[in-house]
């Protein structure tokens, strides 16, 4: 069980590399434990659009795709325990005020030589806001494909650069895919990856 409350923001500039599959799926896992709002501050509202088509998703889906984001959390929260804020790729104003509200950041990418070298924008959106609040900055490696040696690549560089990547990877799979518009189910690796956030916060406490 999560003690403490927690606050998450999936971040990336890049398009298309798994942010809202993974703010989706930590938010229903989350909202499995304890009251969970959802953010979606996309403005093309696609976690928005999975909650519609989902029929509602377990958490509360709120869409608020505005830079005064942080001042208006407590009204979006409404008093629920955990937080996840799904990005866009754009709009910097928008991610920079979503990364000031949060403990946690993760960047979701596919490990890719391309999508690596795409990450500068986001590492420096999040090394020149000012962040009083101090978030955790993890490196989520996203539709890794099976049996090749692309996520070992990616972690060392990325470790290279001082980037602390977290220990479960999300493979490439048909089911996040086709999943889309729908109530993920428990159990998937996702799962895995809430239970290693909440071990590294534990660890840290
Ligand atoms: N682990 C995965 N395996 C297969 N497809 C995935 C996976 N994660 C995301 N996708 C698909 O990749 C595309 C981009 O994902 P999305 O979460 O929308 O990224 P972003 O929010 O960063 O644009 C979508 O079609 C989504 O369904
Ligand atoms: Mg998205």
């Amino acid at each position: 069980m999560w003690e403490t409350n927690v606050r998450i923001a999936v971040v990336n500039l890049k398009g298309g590399v798994g942010k809202t599959t993974t703010a989706v799926h930590l938010a229903v896992g989350l909202a499995r434990q304890a009251p969970t709002v959802l953010v979606d501050s996309d403005p093309q509202g696609s976690a928005s659009r999975w909650d519609q088509l989902a029929e509602t998703l377990p958490c509360r889906t709120v869409s608020y795709p505005k830079s005064d984001l942080g001042s208006r959390l407590p009204e979006l929260l409404g008093g629920a325990s955990h937080l996840v804020i799904d990005t866009p790729p754009g709009h910097t104003d928008i991610v920079a005020a979503a990364v000031s509200s949060v403990d946690t950041v993760i960047i979701p990418v596919e490990p890719l030589a391309m999508d690596l070298d795409r990450l500068s924008p986001t590492i420096e959106l999040l090394s020149k806001t000012a962040l009083a609040n101090d978030p955790d900055v993890y490196v989520l490696l996203t539709r890794v494909r099976s049996r090749t040696r692309g996520s070992r690549s990616a972690r060392e560089l990325l470790e290279d650069r001082g980037l602390p990547v977290l220990r479960t990877e999300i493979p490439l799979l048909e089911a996040y895919g086709w999943g889309y518009g729908m109530v993920p189910p428990e159990g998937h690796r996702y799962g895995q990856l809430l239970d290693e956030l909440l071990a590294e916060r534990e660890g840290a406490a």
